[in-house]
């Protein structure tokens, strides 16, 4: 669906060129909701602004729906651009324009007749929760209310993409959930294909099917949300996974002193899907005859899957603490032994 193909793009001249982004390949297929994250810096903007050529790439070529973009004259591009919908960290909508006219704003450019404004504008209203509020201003509303005009303005020339930059970065942590709740019911009403830039985990995990890591202008780990949230290869990917970071030395210091003075082994259990909540921990304890104690532990959700994260310390005679950890690793868990 969107297909970046060695994406450079520099700022600047001489010895002030700044390296935005270098030699980037992405490919986003139809229908998924993909996320970007990555620090202030990286180049998400950048990266997401070549995706409609809001920003000309110095090289490379840039492709939406089997249209290379980076090869059209300003005419056509205009056109191609109808597929391509975006939204805003500060929403960029028209103040002195009513929330109604603000919708309505994309289709009298591309000069639809009023019947057709009218009943498009009427039903993204709808849409997007807002008919109460049709005459209002943009100063009026709310953050969350302003990005949901910036979302139906967005929807109006019915696009098959929707990109959006830091679009909840601006709003409260409900707001923020109501909003992405909102990109999710288009995602799948529509089949609308939905880029999502951000530097906010959470955001990822509540809603994108896979994930892309940016750094310095590069994508340095990508795949299913799953798969990167729960074994990032890159510091940098870590560093976003909410509490992972700080995981790592206290483990280490209550690892190896069972109660007792009995063996003990810390380990990191991964749970994914429906597994998570079966008791193999338990039933295989039991089983083997060892204990374990839960020294930190997470159970969420990574968009509909359910995980689980623990760190254990199984404690007992060592060929049974081996035992346990072959027989957890054997029912499909990911077990790994903390030094
Ligand atoms: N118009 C510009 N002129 C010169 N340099 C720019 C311009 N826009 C961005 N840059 C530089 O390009 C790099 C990438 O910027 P970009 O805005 O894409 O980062 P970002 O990941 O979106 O950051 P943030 O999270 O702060 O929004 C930065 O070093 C930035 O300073
Ligand atoms: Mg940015």
């Amino acid at each position: 669906m969107i297909q970046l193909k060695q994406l450079t793009k520099k700022y600047g001249k001489g010895d002030k060129i700044t390296d935005a982004l270098t030699s980037l390949d992405l490919s986003i297929k139809k229908g998924e909701i993909f996320g970007v994250i990555g620090h202030s810096g990286a180049g998400k903007s950048t990266l997401i602004r070549c995706m409609n050529l809001l920003e000309r790439p110095t090289s490379g070529e840039v492709w939406v729906n089997d249209v290379e973009l980076t090869a059209l004259n300003k005419q056509q591009l205009q056109h191609e651009r109808r597929n391509i919908g975006m939204i805003f960290q500060h929403f960029n909508l028209l103040s002195s324009a009513t929330v109604y006219d603000n919708i309505a704003f994309p289709l009298q450019l591309a000069h639809a007749n009023k019947e057709h404004i009218h009943a498009r504008v009427s039903e993204l209203l709808a849409l997007v929760d807002l008919e109460a509020h049709r005459d209002k201003y943009p100063s009026q509303l709310s953050g969350g209310q302003k990005q949901r005009v910036g979302i139906a303005r967005a929807l109006a020339s019915d696009p098959q993409v929707l990109l959006c930059d830091e679009a909840t970065s601006a709003l409260d942590p409900q707001t923020t959930d109501s909003i992405l709740k909102l990109l999710l019911d288009i995602n799948k009403r529509f089949n609308l294909t939905i880029v999502l830039i951000t530097h906010e985990m959470h955001v990822i995990q509540s809603i994108c099917d896979r994930v892309a890591v940016i750094h310095q202008g590069g994508i340095i780990e990508q795949g299913p949300v799953t798969e990167v949230f729960l074994k990032p290869q890159h510091a940098v990917t870590r560093d976003f996974i909410r509490g992972e970071a700080n995981v790592g030395d206290w483990i280490h210091t209550v690892g190896g002193n069972g109660t007792n003075g009995a063996f003990s082994q810390t380990v990191k259990i991964t749970f994914l899907g429906e597994q998570t909540y079966d008791a193999i921990l338990s039933r295989t304890a039991r089983e083997i005859g060892v204990d374990f104690a839960i020294l930190q532990g997470t159970i969420s959700t990574i968009k509909d899957t359910p995980y689980g994260q623990l760190f254990v310390r199984i404690e007992g005679e060592a060929d049974k603490i081996n035992a346990t950890i072959a027989e957890i690793a054997s029912k499909g868990l990911d077990v790994e032994v903390i030094d």
